[in-house]
């Protein structure tokens, strides 16, 4: 597809990874509108990126109806949903607690889906659209302390064939993106300390990809593709 002009919807904007993919489709000549849940940061960041900013929880019904009442009364029409925003609970399964776990899949599995139910409706009407799944490399296989990110990006990625699977007829592509470890505000966010290092990723190597996957032609689509550094120092 052709980014110029098209309109991009990014949830988790006003921070890290949907920040750097809200830059790159807006230099790349989209017209973005993001959201997130903490007005402060959403309006610097909007006004960061020229983005159109919605406050919004992706796991709150209303608040993904009034999302999408906002791009179209904003922006006139859809072409890409990025389903970004995402947080993480890192505890032992004993140590599990049912309120962690719960709110994890709120926002990662249950908010993708009601992101992406009202965009594929769009989509289907125009018969072309384009859902960009951050999941994340935990969605590959598990590890201790994972019980509730790591099955949660299993699920996204789940998910994400159905949707394939219903909707390629309609020429809706669904892409899922798997980053390994990005320096972001997740460790804080998640409760760990992320050690920063310059052989680490950034969030412009996951744009990067996701602007890569959406520029190829729509005749075809790459399904799931996963970024790794190349020689990660702690
Ligand atoms: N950083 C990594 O190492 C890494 C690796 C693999 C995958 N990922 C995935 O990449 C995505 C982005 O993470 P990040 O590293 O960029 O983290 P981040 O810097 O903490 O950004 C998360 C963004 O999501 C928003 N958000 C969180 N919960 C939300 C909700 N319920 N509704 C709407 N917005 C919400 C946050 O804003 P508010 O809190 O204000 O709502 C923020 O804008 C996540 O899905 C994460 O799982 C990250």
């Amino acid at each position: 597809m052709n980014l110029k002009n098209s309109v991009a919807l990014v949830t988790g904007g006003s921070s890290g990874i949907g920040f750097g993919i809200a830059k790159m489709l807006g230099e790349a000549g989209a017209k973005v509108a993001i959201t997130a849940r903490g007005k402060d940061r959403l309006m610097q960041a909007a006004a960061a990126l020229g983005a159109h900013p919605i406050q919004a929880d992706v796991s709150k019904e209303a608040d993904v109806e009034r999302t999408y009442k906002e791009v179209l009364d904003k922006f006139g029409d859809l072409d890409i949903l990025v389903n970004n925003a995402g947080r993480g609970v890192f505890k032992p399964l004993i140590d599990m607690d049912l309120k962690g776990f719960e709110e994890t899949f709120a926002t990662n599995v249950t908010g993708a889906m009601l992101m992406t139910r009202v965009a594929a409706k769009i989509f289907i009407k125009r018969n072309r659209g384009n859902v960009v799944n951050i999941s994340s490399t935990a969605s590959l296989r598990g590890a201790p302390g994972g019980t509730a990110y790591y099955a949660s990006k299993f699920a996204l990625r789940g998910m994400s064939e159905c949707w394939r699977a219903e909707l390629r007829k309609n020429n809706i592509r669904v892409f899922l993106v798997n980053p390994s470890e990005v320096i972001t505000n997740f460790g804080a966010a998640s409760g760990f300390d992320q050690k920063d290092n310059a052989s680490k990723l950034r969030p412009e190597d996951i744009a990067h990809m996701v602007k890569a996957v959406l520029e190829m032609n729509d005749r075809g689509f790459t399904p799931e593709l996963s970024v790794f550094a190349t020689n990660p120092a702690d």
